[in-house]
């Protein structure tokens, strides 16, 4: 914990998918935590709306319009920050899209593009940010994955498959740059009421209330209880955490 009592004190957190969902509420909590803010999301409205309203609360934010499967804006993503923010703490590989649909209904494109935001975006970010936190031989690295990653869930074939290896992967890295004082963990949220989900414009109230009902505690998650996740990741308060699957599912992994 900082100084001033916060949790991220001034800690450089790159929050991948900040513009809607799970990353907007991160962005806000990081950001009310010390943490200086950067957001990258494709959506530029959105993103500079959320990176405004940090502002407006006196934090630091810096929207980058960036598409997380493409190397140039990655690349520039992790120039600009290092230009205005100097070192990199955090990454919150947060982006992410759901195509679902079971294997024989995906056509190639819909895998391609499930894969290449899910996946490769994960390892082109992280290879992006290593070389600065290997620099300064700390770092916090935490992949958003899903309980669709963990165990199957029905009529989501890429989804599954992006997240299952994203799984595997974040063990991969925990192995690979623990010398180098980085951690690598990953978060597993069950249904969370996002646009992505349980958004009423494009699902019924009837279809809503069966999704939450899946769930032991017998509701959908909120984005900041995922949020709450992603900063004890972020912050040193889990300095001894590598290599970790947290799930945030409501019970829906136990049964
Ligand atoms: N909502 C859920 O129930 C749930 C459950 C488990 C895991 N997740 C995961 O949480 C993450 C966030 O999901 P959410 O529910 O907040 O969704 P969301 O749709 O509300 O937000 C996703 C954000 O990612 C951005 N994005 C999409 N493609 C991108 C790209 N190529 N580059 C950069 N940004 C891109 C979108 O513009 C959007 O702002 C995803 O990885 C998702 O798989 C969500």
């Amino acid at each position: 914990m900082g100084q001033n009592g916060k949790r991220l004190e001034n800690k450089v957190s790159i929050i991948t998918g900040a513009a809607s969902g799970i990353g907007e509420a991160s962005a806000i909590l990081f950001a009310r935590e010390g943490a200086k803010v950067v957001l990258a999301d494709v959506n530029e409205e959105k993103g500079n709306g959320v990176a405004n309203r940090i502002q407006n609360n006196g934090n630091e934010a810096l929207f980058i319009k960036a598409d997380v499967s493409k190397q140039d804006d990655i690349k520039k993503m992790v120039e600009k920050t290092i230009e205005k923010f100097d070192v990199i703490d955090v990454l919150f590989n947060n982006a992410g899209i759901a195509r679902l649909k079971s294997l024989h209904e995906l056509d190639e494109e819909e895998w391609n593009q499930v894969m290449d935001i899910n996946l490769k975006g994960v390892y082109l970010c992280s290879k992006g940010v290593l070389p600065y936190m290997q620099r300064q031989r700390k770092g916090s690295i935490i992949n958003n994955s899903s309980i669709a990653g963990v165990v199957g869930f029905p009529g989501a074939a890429a989804y599954c498959a992006s997240k299952g290896g994203l799984g595997l992967l974040t063990r991969n890295m925990a192995l690979d740059y623990a010398i180098d004082g980085i951690r690598v963990n990953d978060i597993c949220p069950g249904v969370i009421k996002t646009p992505m989900t349980l958004d009423e414009e494009t699902m019924g109230r009837k279809q809503i209330e069966e999704m939450e009902k899946v769930h032991p505690l017998g509701r959908a998650g909120k984005p900041e209880e995922v949020a709450y996740t992603a900063l004890f990741l972020a912050s040193d308060e889990s300095s001894f955490i590598t290599g970790s699957s947290i799930m945030i599912d409501g019970g829906y992994t136990a049964k």
